[in-house]
């Protein structure tokens, strides 16, 4: 699908659908002006010709248009110039329009004009409802929300369906706004779909050695550094605890390092560490087979710094960013990990492995003291960790867990403005107690069995996390697939690409 901005008339287009953005409108107004006085009309829509408003009035007027959040309403052979249909889409209440409507209400046209097979389609900019949003920014989301509703896995169907060629987003004025925010908002929103594809590939199809060439694929044509090591440099790295995990499979685990220097080599760069686990059966402490199928999301956090590496370089920021993805499957075998082996950390500090499945921990142990080696500003970490975030938190919120009050602070203004949603969990030194090992220094699963399971898990990572380093860990076991049902830029089944625009925003604010 191409997406481009173009300045021009809405008369002069000559594409299958005008979309156009309506809002509801406020009651107040309505009262006061005689014209408004219609009862029924709740809808308001500007920026546009005579004959489209009165075409949305009068469908409005007879109840079929009310400007809601996402409604949309399509004419058919609508006899407007410029267009053959036009598709009016809802923006909801102006006063608490915000990025996020925009976003919801873009993807929600998307999905309208593919049910109605329109292959190329204009959006009028230009009535987008008057707010504090710029200019930039609203052009950003529109973008976003599109480019984020076209995503479909459909690598392995024989047919592939039809969808739309072409979206122009389109105003009157020429301005280098919409070019930038276009730009930005395609650079990311293709980030969050590669995110979502490296998800959505089954375990067999995105090995720990795939999912390094992926990386190294995509880092083609930037300034992004690429590395992975083997099993045996693993090993030799004395990353025992994560090299422990890729034991039971006959799958080689990865060590992928991306690096990305946008600022003065002076600068310390900021530090993404993602759970790559390709496919986590459980290993030895097997998981249940229902459901087991959706374990291939387990590298999802992987992906999402994968992804949010590439953005970064995309976008050129002026930043200096490095990312550790630990890779490997977690499978029962001959060598895998034993319910009570003992296992030692790059930092010397030894576990006691009581339960395989609660692997995501002994991989990202390593990773984070590796991390520190590298005295960054910063360390923010993306895990599919805990089934307990997902019954605490739901499919929409991300678990944040950190000590750090300002980057606390500093991640809810990112996930704001990147329109994502995070939530702050306890992280206090009672879990940082359950973790204790009765053999070893730390245990691997909480002595008070599941009870608050995600900070506990959280408490576990801290303890290979230098406490001068400001770190935060994003549990998005919850937020990272099946968010469809929630947001219609997301698919109903499927890898949502979570926190990759938070991520990719934090990187912004350090600039
Ligand atoms: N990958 C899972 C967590 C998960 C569960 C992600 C459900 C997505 C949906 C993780 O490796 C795991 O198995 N965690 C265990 C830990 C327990 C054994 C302490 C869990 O949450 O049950
Ligand atoms: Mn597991
Ligand atoms: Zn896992």
């Amino acid at each position: 699908m191409k997406i481009e901005v173009k300045k021009s008339a809405l008369e002069s287009l000559g594409v299958d659908t005008l979309v156009v953005f309506v809002s509801k409108r406020a009651h107040e107004k309505a009262k006061s002006k005689k014209e408004d006085a219609t009862p029924a009309r709740t809808m308001v829509v500007e920026g546009v010709t005579r004959g489209i408003s009165s075409k949305l009035d009068s469908a409005s007027e007879q109840g079929a248009l009310s400007g809601a959040n996402n409604e949309t309403v399509f004419f058919r052979d609508a006899n407007i110039s410029g267009a053959r249909h036009l598709l009016a889409v809802g923006l909801g209440d102006p006063k608490t329009f915000d990025h996020e409507t925009l976003r919801q209400a873009a993807a929600s046209a998307f999905s309208a004009l593919k049910g109605q097979k329109s292959r190329s389609a204009a959006i009028a900019l230009d009535s987008i409802a008057d707010s504090d949003l710029s200019a930039e920014l609203a052009t950003q989301a529109v973008t976003e929300g599109i480019v984020m509703a076209n995503y479909s896995f459909t690598d392995f169907k024989q047919k592939k369906d039809e969808g739309v060629e072409k979206v122009i987003l389109v105003s009157a004025k020429k301005s280098k706004s919409h070019e930038t925010g276009q730009e930005n908002g395609r650079i990311i929103a293709e980030s969050v779909n590669f995110c979502r594809w490296l998800g959505d590939r089954p375990g067999n199809r995105m090995t720990p050695t795939m999912l390094a060439e992926e990386a190294v694929k995509a880092a083609k044509g930037t300034k992004l550094k690429v590395n992975s090591w083997d099993k045996s440099r693993i090993k030799a790295e004395k990353m025992g605890s994560f090299l422990s995990v890729s034991l039971g499979s006959t799958q080689e685990p990865r060590f992928i390092t991306m690096e990305y220097n946008g600022a003065s080599g002076s600068k310390k760069p900021i530090c993404f560490v993602g759970k790559g686990l390709t496919f986590d059966s459980g290993g030895i402490s097997i998981k249940p087979s229902g459901g087991m199928e959706d374990m291939k999301y387990d590298m999802c956090g992987g992906a999402a710094v994968i992804a949010a590496m590439v953005a970064i370089a995309r976008l050129k920021l002026k930043v200096n960013a490095i990312a550790f993805i630990p890779a490997t499957e977690n499978m029962p075998g001959p060598n895998a990990n034993k319910p009570g082996d003992i296992v030692i950390a790059r930092n010397g500090k030894s576990i006691e492995v009581n339960n395989t499945d609660a692997e995501g921990r002994l991989i990202l142990a390593d990773a984070l003291v590796y991390a520190c080696e590298q005295k960054p500003a910063m360390i923010v970490d993306a895990a599919t960790l805990t089934g307990a975030i997902v019954v605490a938190l739901g499919n929409l919120h991300t678990g944040v867990f950190t000590r750090n009050q300002k980057l606390r602070e500093r991640i809810q203004r990112a996930a704001d403005a990147a329109g994502e949603w995070v939530w702050p969990m306890p992280l206090t030194d009672f879990h940082v107690r359950d973790m204790k090992g009765t053999y070893a220094d730390l245990s691997n699963t909480a002595a008070k069995g599941r009870d608050a399971g995600s900070a506990t898990a959280a408490a576990f990572l801290e303890q290979f996390v230098d406490q001068d380093i400001p770190w935060a860990h994003f549990d998005i076991a919850g937020t990272a697939w099946h968010a469809g049902d929630r947001l219609p830029y997301c698919p109903r089944k499927g890898a949502s690409g979570a926190i990759v625009r938070t991520f990719v925003q934090l990187a912004m604010d350090t600039e």
